[in-house]
């Protein structure tokens, strides 16, 4: 079978669980969920998505790491192979199927916005940000966003960095830049939300955050809830397959999956909690979305001392954790490419790289040239952004969780697993029936209402 060649492996499970936290600590956490839950009005959004991370992406996660080790080959050849083993059609191949394409359309969006960050590092460091009002951040923001050609040269700046560490091989260099950098993006996290606590709106934010206002709550925004809580654990892309692809036996998954979801929500959490005590400080919380983060946090680094060195580093760890995420999202189209022998790596890498950063011009120019151009009603990021987060990569996950709990036998994915008795219970109990069915209600309100 094409596909042969075998994969490299993590050098270690810390560097798996690295790469793996890396992957889903992103602009999901510090860019999206802030203005996904800004629009899904506060603490009932916040508290139905951890729901969703514990209850369902976490199994998941498990599920989809699981799949990736016993394949040891790009999802798509993963999934056909395992389908193989059990008996079953090929058709299962179709999950692996949506997590390239749905990966190779995130990268092609997610790019653009961590060009956006890339921007950012460089106008905190010249001082850009001194004493910006809130007036000043919006009109940067928006001169940057709408400008033809700027953009595009930060998106293409974002890609070729992508590029240069996927042709090397995730396992290489990555691991020390994430080792070392994650904590510190954690660490400034925390001296944030601490300087937003003290000079911001800290119990308004708090309250917006936790206390929920269930009248806010419909199918659409419980949509968006399980579509971000996907988006952020990086489920259902393939993107979790290949680094499970990756892993050796000894590793326990289950573990793992805690603590990248662990990992993962408390960074988004205290997004949350840096961004939201300047949005009601200064009143920015209105029809903001994509631009919340680099509208509220430059107030921020304009007011404190010692600002631009503090914004530098901040936008700078965030572009680190954008790009241990895109690589994630480049990975799956470029190990399948890979596998099918004809090309190098490198070439897959420059080809996909390169395609991803056409398809992402258009949600760039999006927000200029082409902010006329709606597509079923949203702008062309925002339609991406739904297909994949709200559509696919549910769908994907839903099917994922029906291949282990109901086509594989319940001996092999035991075996896979290797977990304690009473845990596996458990996590089967929810992969079977929790899982699955959760996803359904959720599409079944959307289709017929509430
Ligand atoms: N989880 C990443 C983030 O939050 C994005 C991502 C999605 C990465 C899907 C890989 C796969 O930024």
């Amino acid at each position: 079978m094409a596909g042969a060649k075998q994969h490299a492996h993590w050098s270690s499970r810390w560097a798996f669980i690295m790469a793996a936290v890396g992957s889903a600590v992103g602009l999901g956490n510090i860019w999206k969920f802030p203005y996904e839950a800004n629009a899904g009005g506060g603490g009932a959004f916040v508290l139905v998505y951890l729901a969703f991370v514990f209850l369902i992406g976490t199994p998941l996660l498990v599920a989809e790491l699981s799949l990736g080790r016993r394949g040891q080959l790009s999802p798509i050849r993963s999934m056909e192979k395992i389908a193989k083993e059990e008996g079953r059609t090929n058709w299962w191949s179709l999950v692996g199927w949506s997590g390239v394409i749905g990966s190779f359309i995130v990268i092609s969006f997610y790019s653009v916005v961590g060009g956006w960050t890339l921007s950012y590092v460089v106008e905190a460091f010249s001082g850009g940000m001194t004493g910006i009002t809130k007036e000043g951040a919006e009109a940067h923001f928006n001169s940057l966003v709408t400008n033809p050609v700027t953009p595009l040269v930060w998106h293409a700046a974002f890609m070729a960095i992508t590029v240069g560490i996927v042709l090397r091989g995730v396992e290489g260099g990555l691991e020390k830049a994430v080792t070392i950098l994650m904590p510190a993006l954690f660490v400034l996290l925390v001296g944030l939300v601490i300087y937003s606590g003290v000079t911001g709106e800290f119990t308004a934010a708090v309250n917006f955050l936790f206390a929920p206002d269930w009248s806010k709550m419909n199918a659409d925004v419980a949509l968006n809830a399980l579509g971000q809580s996907f988006f952020s654990l990086s489920l259902a892309l393939g993107s979790i397959m290949v680094y499970g692809s990756y892993l050796t036996k000894d590793v326990n998954i289950g573990k793992a999956a805690i603590t990248i979801a662990g990992a993962d929500s408390a960074v988004a959490i205290l997004a949350g909690l840096a961004i939201f005590p300047i949005v009601f400080a200064f009143d920015l919380s209105v029809g903001k979305e994509e631009g919340l983060v680099f509208m509220t946090l430059p107030i921020a680094f304009g007011q404190m001392t010692g600002g631009a060195v503090i914004g530098t580093f901040f936008f700078g760890l965030l572009t680190v954790a954008a790009i241990t995420s895109s690589i994630s999202l480049l990975e799956p189209s470029v190990s399948y490419l890979e596998e099918t022998d004809k090309l190098s790596r490198k070439k897959a890498a420059f080809i996909i790289g390169i395609a991803a950063f056409l398809l992402g011009s258009l949600s760039s120019l999006g927000f200029g040239v082409l902010s006329d151009v709606t597509i079923f009603g949203k702008s062309i990021i925002g339609f991406k952004s739904y297909i994949t987060n709200n559509l696919m990569m549910p769908l994907a996950g839903m099917f994922m969780a029906l291949f282990i709990g109901w086509f594989i036998s319940r001996k092999s994915i035991m075996d896979e697993l290797a977990m304690n008795e009473s845990w596996f219970r458990i996590w089967y109990f929810m992969i079977k029936y929790i899982c699955p069915f959760a996803i359904l209600v959720v599409f079944y309100n959307i289709v017929f209402g509430f």
